[in-house]
Parts: structure tokens; sequence; C-alpha cells
């Protein structure tokens, strides 16, 4: 690596000028260049859930892994490093230096809106996640942008809502995974929030010099949220370090103000050359910076050796291994796993076992949430396709229609106009009417920016082609999704002519996740096809054509949810197996907006009670980023977790149901009963009080003495276990840093079959001169056991989860603490007392 030294002769030999030029992006996701440093470009893209890369574009496709609160459910540092690192894998083969992830951001609320994007409810959890999914990155030369520093834990008024955070409560739970991340995995960025806390908006806030920098010693770059940059001087002054997106002349206030500035000296020279630096710095960590100045630095990242497509074999089996180990067996009552055999009644011989698979997100595979941590993966393994593949028999109802909103047309019903398969064709015309290109997609969305691939010309006007062919007959809505202005026509016939449009203030994202729809109802014969076409004119998009995503949306016959979910009962009742597959949708659980409730959408609810009813072998499967209300939990013997599981979430859930693999996950938040108690995400003129402080997730609800449904930490595999011992201090391999100690606990496998069971180690402090929580997430470690087996695990416990924060610094209260270990944070079965000096 290019020594420091080094850098700091490059920044010397730059004008104020060139420096100023690589503080705010080239673009998008690019950096600038600049020859006489060394330095390319440097490039990044969003993630957490894959590397999207430099386009959003279906046929640009990007490994899908499982939403961050899969992957934390996992309680797996192991797993999630090696996730991180087929990351670093997908960034280079999609020419992305940086990846923006991961999210550690707390679940302060359920109905924080970004929370699939986000690990826990707590920041110890957060914090080992975290740090491994930065590990896995940047060991392979990929550098990792940890967000949203700080206070953005929910969506509401992101842009400009002021968090007020109470200091402990901002350093031992907010602010402590971003510090054990920068600190321990040492991330290479860091994303400056939209909002405000304590009255100053991030990207100027003290926080960033007087925390991450001066108290924390952070030397990486810190990069403000896209457009969250506002001011010149203070931004400047405040330790951010380059604003994005770019170029200067288009967005982001600096630019040639901060140039002005630096030359008039408000701006001091010295804060220039330290951003720089940390551009700089980075560069040469991921390889963007000439070891000699002298050559060429090249302008893009270097194609890799070796390319693993996102659709091999081998992603797939770690995708799908991965979900599985984050899949959380909420409840089961004896159900699974099934088997795939079973006695038939009158014969007496067995006969393979029938299963309904019924549900909504039975058919579409909901893989991610939305906003910016949309990709596009390969291929979806829906549940329906991964029981199927199993060999198992499955018939299908869906049982309810829950769309909110009416999701863009797709097979079987959308064909490219020459009908060579699933898609649309997309034609862009000049000013002058004049076709300028055209490009063949595989679905009805498109949202790539204005400059098409490889087209320079400016476009006026933009048009979907597609046909709709009815696969029965009946009445299908066809229409758009977007903001500006449409024209809808079918078989030559205008169907509308509108424009949509949306309150000024709304968020970016949420204008791209949910914008405006327009339908018209169009009758079709069974096997009927319709041409259609789409056409939208650029300039009457709200921001330059930047919020516009086009899309074709169908809405096709179905019946009411009444006689569905009667089919669906009736299917039930003439299986031996009925698994319902309930969830959310990526318009439900975004970016952009809060969730305005935690219940599940249309009528799901009352879909599961009546399968549950008319069969009472019924497994539900919960398909959300985040908790729903599940008011009929008790009701059916078996609950499964399955988060947003990415692109192999059919396989997994196979094998999870079969067996196959264990459902190894644990509840990263907890799950509640109903929605009373919670804290909201609405703030109150532009203030977002986090007053319940540091009495989040389980800290509010032993606070409160409410019972959750699932208690934080909770899920059970396929065997059982006894928890024999715990003691304190005993022998433990590794580092347990200055303070810390160590647990060691011994746990039995008392079940029929191997296992993996989370150890988990809660630390309390009964008498306190300080207000606590009841108690708090101290340390973890999985075990595997066979049958039988017994098994002692070290577990190692920092000195941080004895302190607290005081006004100045952190301190340990002196005496008698207690760990207390089990298998959830509800059930805490061994303690040893640990006494500190
Ligand atoms: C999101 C970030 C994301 C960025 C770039 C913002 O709206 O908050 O998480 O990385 O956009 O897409």
């Amino acid at each position: 690596m290019i020594g420091e030294e080094e850098l700091a002769r490059r920044v010397g030999r730059l004008s104020v000028e060139q420096k100023v030029r690589l503080l705010t992006g080239a673009g998008y996701w690019a950096l600038h260049d600049e020859p006489d440093a060394g330095l390319r470009a440097v490039v990044l893209s969003d993630g957490p859930a894959g590397v999207r890369g430099r386009t959003w574009d279906e046929r640009d496709s990007s490994a899908n892994v499982p939403s961050a609160t899969g992957l934390a459910a996992t309680w797996d540092p192991r797993r999630v490093e090696a996730i991180g690192a087929l990351l670093a894998r997908e960034a280079h083969r999609k020419g992305v230096d940086v990846l923006l992830a991961p999210t550690v951001n707390l679940h302060r609320t359920p109905y924080g809106g970004r929370g699939f994007e986000c690990f826990s409810e707590d920041p110890l959890l957060t914090a080992r996640i975290g740090a491994a999914y930065v590990r896995g990155l940047q060991r392979h030369g990929v550098g990792a942008c940890v967000k949203h520093f700080v206070g953005n834990d929910s969506e509401t008024q992101r842009m400009t809502v002021d968090a007020r955070i109470d200091e402990r409560t901002l350093r031992e739970m907010y602010l402590a995974p971003f510090e054990a991340i920068t600190r321990e995995a040492g991330a290479w960025s860091v994303m400056a929030a939209y909002n405000s806390v304590n009255g100053s908006t991030m990207t100027e806030n003290p926080l960033l010099r007087d925390i991450l920098h001066r108290d924390w010693g952070y030397d990486g770059l810190v990069v403000s949220d896209w457009t969250a940059a506002r001011s010149t001087e203070a931004a400047a002054e405040a330790a951010l370090d380059l604003v994005m997106p770019g170029p200067a002349s288009r967005y982001g206030p600096w630019g040639d103000l901060l140039a002005e500035a630096v030359g008039n000296g408000k701006v001091d020279e010295a804060l220039i050359d330290d951003k720089v630096l940390r551009i700089l710095r980075l560069a040469a960590r991921v390889g963007a910076l000439a070891d000699d100045p002298a050559e060429p630095a090249g302008d893009a990242p270097p194609a890799p050796t070796e390319v693993v497509a996102p659709d091999s074999l081998a992603v797939a089996e770690e995708l799908r291994a991965a979900a599985a180990a984050g899949f959380v067996l909420a409840r089961n009552e004896g159900l699974l796993p099934l088997s795939r055999y079973v006695v038939s009644a009158g014969t007496g011989l067995s006969r393979p076992v029938r299963i309904a698979v019924i549900g909504p997100n039975a058919e579409v595979a909901r893989t991610m949430g939305g906003g910016s941590a949309t990709v596009y993966p390969p291929y979806t393994v829906s549940p329906l396709e991964g029981l199927r593949a199993a060999g198992l028999h499955v018939t299908h109802a869906p049982g309810v229609y829950p769309y909110v909103r009416i999701p863009a047309a797709r097979a079987p019903w959308l064909l490219r106009p020459d009908r060579s398969g699933p898609g649309a064709e997309v034609r862009f015309f000049g000013e002058s009417g004049e076709l300028i290109g055209s490009e063949l997609r595989d679905g009805a969305t498109w949202g790539s920016g204005f400059a098409m691939a490889g087209g320079t010309e400016p476009v006026a006007r933009l048009e979907i082609r597609c046909v709709i062919r009815a696969t029965a007959a009946g009445t299908y809505r066809l229409g758009v999704s977007g903001l500006g202005r449409y024209r809808l026509v079918v078989d030559g016939t205008e169907l509308f002519d509108t424009t949509l449009a949306m309150p000024e203030d709304t968020d970016t994202a949420q204008a791209l996740m949910a914008p405006p729809q327009e339908l018209a109802p169009v009758r079709m014969a069974g096997g009927q096809s319709v041409t259609v076409v789409l056409e939208h004119h650029v300039a009457s998009a709200p921001v330059g054509g930047f919020r516009t995503f086009l899309q074709v949306i169908l809405d096709p016959p179905h019946s009411t949810d009444e006689v569905e979910i009667a089919a669906a009962a009736a299917l039930a009742a003439s299986s031996d197996v009925a698994v319902v597959v309930v969830g959310t949708t990526a318009e439900v659980e975004s970016e952009g907006f809060d969730r305005a409730s935690l219940s599940l959408p249309g009528g799901q609810d009352e879909l599961v009670r009546r399968v549950a009813e008319a069969n009472p072998h019924t497994v539900v499967v919960v398909n959300s980023g985040a908790p729903v209300l599940l008011p009929w939990a008790e009701d059916v013997p078996a609950v499964l977790l399955s988060w947003f599981a990415g692109q192999e979430f059919g396989n997994a859930l196979a094998d999870v149901l079969l067996g196959a693999a264990e459902p190894g996950g644990r509840l990263p938040m907890t799950w509640p009963a109903t929605e009373e108690g919670l804290p909201s995400t609405r703030p109150v003129d532009g203030v977002l009080a986090y007053s319940e402080g540091l009495f989040i997730g389980y800290r509010g609800y032993d606070r409160d003495g409410r019972a959750p449904l699932f208690p934080f930490g909770h899920g059970t595999g396929y065997t059982t276990w006894s928890y024999e011992s715990i003691t304190v201090d005993c022998d433990v391999p590794g580092d347990r840093g200055p303070g810390g100690v160590a647990a060691c606990v011994t746990v039995q496998n008392t079940g029929p079959r191997r296992g993996r069971e989370v150890v988990q180690v809660y630390a309390s402090r009964p008498s306190s001169a300080v207000e606590r929580p009841a108690k708090w997430l101290a340390g973890f470690a999985a075990v595997d056991a066979d049958p039988g087996e017994t098994v002692t695990v070290g577990i190692v416990i920092p000195e941080r989860a004895f302190q607290h924060w005081t006004a100045q610094a952190w301190a340990t209260e002196p005496g008698p603490f207690t760990l207390s270990a089990g298998p959830s944070s509800a059930s805490l079965p061994l303690s040893a007392e640990v006494e500190r000096p």
C-alpha cells in the first residue's frame, strides 16, 4: 500500500481547483480521476442486498443476498463475512470499488420503512454482524460505506427531521455500531445521513469531527448521502469529505463555491487537504491509485481475472444456505420438518404427501425490500417453485389479492412486441420526433436515466411497447406507474392521456418506489392478445427525468378475496399439509416512507385463519423484511419467518420445511403482539424526539412489563437443548481485550438430531445507581452438536458491555454484574455473577 507520506506528497502537488474538483462526484456513482495524483475514478454502488452497479437495469443482474434482517438472524458473523466476500466478488465483476453498505441504523421501532435493510434493534448484534459484512468486503479490496451516520432510523421527513437523542442514548445505542465497525473492522468510508441530530444536519453535524474523527480516530472518508449536503462552509468544516452525487455543476453546494470559499479564506485550505488525503487513502485501499503517479491510472476498475456469475451454482448454493441459516422457526408444535410421505389411512400404504401451497407470496418471490437497496437478481425462486423443484406434490391457490398498489406487468401475461419472450421494447425519440434508439427489456419497467446506453442525443419522448396476452377471459386493468405525462394506447386506441403528480416535497425514493398510478379496463377473451404502447414525455417529469421510472402495470382478473379464500380453504382441506406464504411487498417495506401499519396487507390474516380451520397441519411462512402482526400465531402449529430471503428463497424454504437444512435463525428484533407502546416515527413540528431513550426493542418491553409475540433472540431448530452450566473467567482462546471477561456455557443437545444453537449471554445490574435496561445483550456464540452431545462454548464479553456513558466518558460501576445465558432474551436459565473492580 502507498504510504501516508506519499499520499500527502500527492495532495501537495495539486492546485486548489484540482483538489476541490475531487470533493464532489463526477456523476451519480463515480468520483473524478486526477492524473496528476495517479488517481483513477473510484466507483460506488448501492447495496446492501447485492451490488447493483451503475445502472438500474434488469439485464445487468446482481446476486441478491438475503435482507440485512435475514443476515442478522443468522447470528453468525462467519457466514456474514463470507457473504461480504461474495459481494466483493460481485463488486469486482461490476467494476465497483465501494459498496454503499452496510446499513447499521437500529430498529428503533418496527414502523421504520427501511427496517429490512438494517440488522437489529440491538447495538451489539448490529455491530458484530455489520463488522463481519465489512471485513468480508474489505479483505477482498472493496470498500464498505457504513450508513447512515446517524439517527436515520426512520424515513418520515428524513431530509429535514431533527432527531433529538440524548448523548447517553446516542453513545450506547445509535453510535455504538458505527464505533465498533469503524474501530474494529476499520471501515474505509461512512455515509453522513440526510437528517439532523440535535439541531444540526448530519452533513454539518459536530458529531463528525468530535466523535468520528477525534474520539474514534477515524482515518476514512465521510461521504454525503445522495443530495444530503446543503452548505458550502459548514459542511466543509464539519468533516464531510465528499459530496454525492455530482457533477458539481448540477448537484451539491461545493465545486466553484468551495474553491471561492478557500480563495477568500472562509474555508482553510488545510481542511481541503485533509479531505483530498482521505479520498487518496480510500483510492489506495481499493487499488485506484497508481503506485507511481507518473503511470497512467486507468479510467475504471480493472476487470477481475476470475468472474463468478451471479447465477452460478456456487453462488446459488451459498445464498441458499445463507437464507436457510437466517430463517427463524418461531413456533413449531411438532409439524416441522415435513415428511415426504404419509401413510394412507385407507390402504396403510405410504404415498407422497400432498401439500397445498397457498398465499399471494407463494407464487411471486419477494426477495428484497424497496428503494436504493433494490438489485436485479438473475433469477428468483418462489416458494412454489422451490417446493416443486424438491419433488413434492404441490398444488396452489393464491388465497387473496393483497396488492395495495398494482404491480408491473409480468409473465405469463407480458410479452415483447415480437412475442420472443417476456418483456418489452423501449423506444427513444429526439426533439423533432425522430427515433434515436431502442432496447429490448426483460420486464415492463424502465428507469436507467435518460442517457440511454451509448446514446448522446437528448431524449424527448419514450415509449414502452409490449403485448399483453390474456390467460383467461375477463377484465384486465392496464396502466402506468410514474410521474409526468403518459398516454396509453391499446390496439391503436388511446385509453388515457394524463399527467401524474405528487406533492412537491415528496421524498425522491418514495417518488421512485410508489409514484401515482393510472389504470384503464380492457376486456379480453381467453388467449387474446393486445398491443400496448405507453408514451411518456420527458419534459413533463418533475426533476429533469430523474424521478421517473416508467412502468406498465397490470391487474389481471381475479375473484373477490371471499371466493379466493374459500377456494384456498377447500384446497387445504383436501391436502395433507397447507403451507401458507404471507408477507409484504417492496412497496410496503421501502426506503422513502415509513410503514403506516404493521398488519399484513389485504385479507391475509383472514386467509390464514380460514386455511388453519380447514387443515390443522398448517405452516405459515412469513415473507417480510421486518416484523408484521400475526394475530393468529397461536392458532397454527408452525410459523416460519423467512425475511426477504434473496434469490434462492424457494429452494432454501424447501430445504428447511423438509429438514434438509436447519432453520438456523434467531430473532434480531422483538416481534410485537400489538401496535401498542411502540415508538413513533412521526415528527412533531419537524422534531422526532427519541424520548424512549435506551429503551427500544426488548429493553422497552422489559421496562414496561409488556409481552411481545416473539421475544428478541427467539427461535427454535429441529432439536432440543438443555442449558447445563455457566462459569465466568474461564479459559477462552482469543483476545478478550482490556477489562473483558469470558463466560463458558455448557449446553447439551437433548433432541433427536444434530443441530445448531445460538447461546446468548445478557448482562444485568440489579441494583445500579444509574438507570439501565433490565438486561442487555453482552455476547453470543453458536454451537453445533450431535444428539446427546454436550458442548462448552466460550463467549467473550467485552469491557464495553459493563460500561455506561456519563457526561464525558465511559464508566464502569464497580461491584457485581449478573451474566445470564440462555436460548433467547426471554429464557435465561443460567446465571453467574461477575465482580467489576
Ligand atoms: C439512500 C442511500 C443510498 C443513496 C444512493 C439515498 O437515498 O439513503 O442509502 O446509498 O441514496 O442511492
